[in-house]
C-alpha cells in the first residue's frame, strides 16, 4: 500500500510541475506541447520507480534495469509524440494556408485534412465559403437588376411621355382627327404610368422595411374570389378560363389589401402568359408541414414553361424576360417587372414563400403562408 502511495505522490508532483509548465507554455506549437505530454509521462513513471525502489527493495542492478527500460521506453514516447505532432503541425498549417487563400481570394479550397476538430473548421470555412459565394451573387443579380430597372423604367416613361406630348400638341393646334380617340389613349397611358409609380413606391416601401401590415385572419377563398372578380374582365378579353378551387378551411392571417395584390398580380401574369382559349387554375388548400399548419395557394398557366435559367429571376425586381417574351400586358402595354418582386416581398413579410415551377403546359406559382 505505501509504494502506491509513494508512486502516487511522485508522480502526482511531477504531473503538477507538468501542468505548471504547459501553463505557462500554452501558446507554443503542438509540437511541443505534444512533446511535452510524452516527457510529463515517462518522467513521472520514471519519479515514481525512483521513489519507490527503495520500499520494493531492488537491487543496484535490477534499479538500472528498471531505469534504463524506463528511459528507452521515454525516447520512444518521445519520438513518437514529436511525429505526431508534426503530423498535427503540418495540418494546422495547411488549413491557415487555406484561410490565408480564402481571405484573399473569398473562397475556400483546401481539402479537410487531419485530426477531427481541424477537419470541422475547414468544414465550417468551406461552408462559410459558399454562403459567401451564394450572398455575392445574389448581391450581383440586385446590381444588375436595379441596373435593368433604372434603365426600363426610364424606358418605359419616356415613351408614353413622348406619345402624350405628341397627342397635347396635336390637340393644342387642332389636327387631331379623333380627339376622341386621343383623349382615351391619353387616360389608358396615364393610368398606366400611375400603376408603375404606385408599384414602384410599394416596392421602395417593401424593401426599406416599412410595408403596413394589418393582418387579420380571413378565408382564403374570399381572397381568391375578389381578386377574380377584378381579374374575370380581362380574362374574358383574352379568352382564357378561369378555374380551380379554394378549400373552405384555408384560413390565413394576413392583410387583406396585401394578400388579394399578391393574388391579382399571380393571376394577371397567369392570364397575360396563357394563349386564348387556355386555362388558368387557382388552388387553395391547407396542409400540415413539420408539425406546422400551412395554407398554399397554387396558380397555374399554359405558358409553354419558363426557361430554366429564367425561373429564379422572375422574382428579381424589374427582371421581365427576353424582349422576344415579354407578353403585352392584359390592359395594354409591357408590364414593368415589378408584379413578382412586389409578391414575393408581401409574402415574405407574411413569413410565407412563394416558389415557381413548371408544370406541363405551363408554369406554377406556389404561396405557402402559416394558417390561422
Ligand atoms: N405566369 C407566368 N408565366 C410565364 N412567365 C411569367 C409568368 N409570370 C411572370 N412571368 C415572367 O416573369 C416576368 C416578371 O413578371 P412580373 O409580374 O414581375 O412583371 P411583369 O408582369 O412583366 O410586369 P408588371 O410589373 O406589370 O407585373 C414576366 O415579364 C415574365 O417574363
Ligand atoms: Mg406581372
Amino acid at each position: 500500500m505505501s509504494v502506491v502511495l509513494i508512486a502516487a505522490g511522485w508522480s502526482a508532483a511531477i504531473g503538477v510541475l507538468g501542468l505548471a509548465v504547459g501553463w505557462l507554455t500554452r501558446s507554443r506549437s503542438f509540437r511541443w506541447l505534444l512533446s511535452l505530454v510524452a516527457v510529463v509521462g515517462v518522467t513521472s513513471v520514471v519519479a515514481g520507480v525512483v521513489g519507490t525502489a527503495r520500499a520494493m527493495f531492488l537491487s543496484d542492478h535490477d534499479f538500472g534495469v528498471v531505469l534504463l527500460v524506463c528511459v528507452v521506453a521515454g525516447l520512444v514516447a518521445v519520438g513518437f509524440a514529436a511525429t505526431v505532432a508534426a503530423a498535427v503541425v503540418r495540418s494546422s498549417n495547411m488549413l491557415r494556408e487555406g484561410a490565408r487563400h480564402f481571405a484573399e481570394s473569398g473562397a475556400y479550397a483546401q481539402k479537410a485534412d487531419g485530426p477531427s476538430e481541424l477537419r470541422e473548421v475547414a468544414a465550417e470555412l468551406a461552408r462559410t465559403s459558399a454562403r459567401l459565394f451564394e450572398s455575392r451573387e445574389r448581391e450581383q443579380r440586385l446590381e444588375l437588376s436595379r441596373r435593368e430597372l433604372v434603365s426600363w423604367v426610364s424606358h418605359d416613361l419616356r415613351t408614353p411621355l413622348a406619345g402624350l406630348r405628341a397627342m397635347t400638341e396635336a390637340l393644342e393646334d387642332d389636327v387631331a382627327e379623333d380627339p376622341g380617340r386621343y383623349y382615351r389613349q391619353m387616360r389608358t397611358e396615364v393610368d398606366r404610368m400611375v400603376r408603375m409609380v404606385d408599384d414602384l413606391f410599394e416596392l421602395s416601401r417593401i424593401h426599406a422595411g416599412v410595408l403596413q401590415l394589418n393582418p387579420e385572419p380571413m378565408a382564403l377563398r374570399d381572397v381568391v374570389s375578389e381578386a377574380l372578380a377584378g381579374a374575370e374582365p380581362v380574362a374574358r378579353a383574352a379568352k382564357v378560363r378561369l378555374g380551380g378551387t379554394v378549400e373552405e378551411m384555408a384560413m390565413v392571417c394576413a392583410d387583406p389589401a396585401g394578400l388579394t395584390r399578391v393574388v391579382a398580380n399571380l393571376v394577371m401574369n397567369a392570364i397575360g402568359h396563357t394563349p386564348p382559349e387556355g386555362e388558368v387554375t387557382i388552388e387553395g388548400r391547407r396542409f400540415s408541414y413539420g408539425g406546422q399548419d400551412r395554407v398554399e395557394l397554387s396558380v397555374r398557366d399554359q405558358c409553354g414553361g419558363i426557361p430554366v435559367t429564367d425561373l429564379r429571376r422572375v422574382f428579381d425586381v424589374a427582371w421581365r424576360g427576353t424582349p422576344a417574351r415579354t407578353p403585352i400586358q392584359p390592359g395594354g402595354g409591357a408590364g414593368a417587372g415589378l408584379g413578382l418582386a412586389i409578391v414575393r416581398g408581401i409574402v415574405e413579410a407574411h413569413h410565407g414563400q412563394v416558389t415557381v415551377h413548371n408544370q406541363d403546359p405551363g408554369c406554377r406559382f406556389v404561396v405557402t403562408l402559416p394558417a390561422a
